[in-house]
Parts: C-alpha cells; structure tokens; sequence
C-alpha cells in the first residue's frame, strides 16, 4: 500500500515551489539509499506541468540554465556540482519501442547517485524500475490537481509537501 496526498496547485508558481519542496525530499531520502537513483514518474496530460516541476526541482538544487523537455534525445543530464549528484530528464513521449531503453542503457542511469525524474513513463513500461515518488498532475479549470504516491516516504512527510 502507498502512501499518497493529493491537493491543489493554484498556478505555475505553487507548481515550481513543490519541485523546490520535493528536491529537499530526495536529498534526504537519497543519503539513505545505497548507490542507486531515486525514480520519479511524472505522469499527466500534455501541458499539465510535468517540465514545469522539474524546472523548479533543478533550479532548487542549484542548477542554473534552461530547463526543457529533452526532445531530440530521450534524456537531458544535469550535473548539479552543489550536491555532487546528476539529475537525468527523461521525456519518453516519442519512445516508440521499449527496446530503445535497452539501446541506450537504460539501467545504467539508475545505478548511481541521481535523481532520475520521468515523463510519459508508461512508455517504458517493462524496462523502468518501479518509481519511489509517482506525481500524478490533472487540469482543473484552474490551476491543476496533484497527486502524490510513495512507499519511500510515510503520510506525515507527504502532508508536509502541501
Ligand atoms: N499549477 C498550475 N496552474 C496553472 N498553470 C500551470 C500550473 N503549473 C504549470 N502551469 C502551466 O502549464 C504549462 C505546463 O507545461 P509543461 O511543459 O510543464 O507541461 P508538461 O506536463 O511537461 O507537458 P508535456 O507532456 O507536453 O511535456 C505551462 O504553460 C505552465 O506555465
Ligand atoms: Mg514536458
């Protein structure tokens, strides 16, 4: 059973903070795993704010520069020097086939101190590791609907993401 919270996000801003709240989160939790990343699933439609989160979690951690879904590649790496760890943004929404992971190594990106966050993963299903965070993001009429499951993170620490 997973833990989960769901609440509101108003506008891009509350969007771009909860990346901020969530890359403290994983730096906690990722001194506590042994040599391997800590997987995000980011799943929503187009548009839902899946980049935007991101965004915020990447410019929290330190990192200063654009931040875009990767589009000709599958994956953007950062490095973030700050907290000697690599971030890797994976946006699988024009994986054709799964076997591409296995092209480029998938397993690999999720055998080191990183933080791997995923868009579109149902793409990859098969060859991804189950998520330690899944970040479900819906439209509303305004604003977005977010939720967000874990087995890594008990109740009260979700709670504290709202
Ligand atoms: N909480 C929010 N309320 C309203 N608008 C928001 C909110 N969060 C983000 N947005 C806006 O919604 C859009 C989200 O775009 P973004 O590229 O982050 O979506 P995405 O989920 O990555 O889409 P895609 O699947 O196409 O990659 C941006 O224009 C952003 O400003
Ligand atoms: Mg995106």
């Amino acid at each position: 059973m997973h833990n989960q919270v769901t609440f509101t996000l108003a506008d891009e801003e509350a969007t771009i903070n909860l990346g901020a709240k969530l890359a403290n989160f994983l730096l906690t939790a990722l001194n506590k795993v042994e040599q391997r990343a800590l997987s995000v699933n980011l799943e929503g439609d187009l548009g839902a704010g899946k980049t935007t989160l991101s965004r915020g979690l990447l410019h929290s951690l330190g990192y200063v520069g654009t931040v875009k879904s990767p589009t000709y590649t599958l994956v953007e790496s950062y490095q973030v020097p700050d907290h000697n760890l690599e971030v890797f943004h994976f946006d699988l929404y024009r994986l054709l086939d799964p076997e591409e992971l296995e092209f480029m190594g998938i397993r690999d990106y999720f055998a080191k101190k990183a933080i791997c966050l995923i868009e579109w993963p149902d793409r990859g299903f098969g060859l991804l590791p189950e998520p330690d965070l899944k970040i479900t993001i819906c439209h509303q009429s305004e604003g977005r609907l977010v939720t967000i499951s874990s087995q890594i993170f008990t109740k009260e620490e979700l709670d504290a993401l709202v």
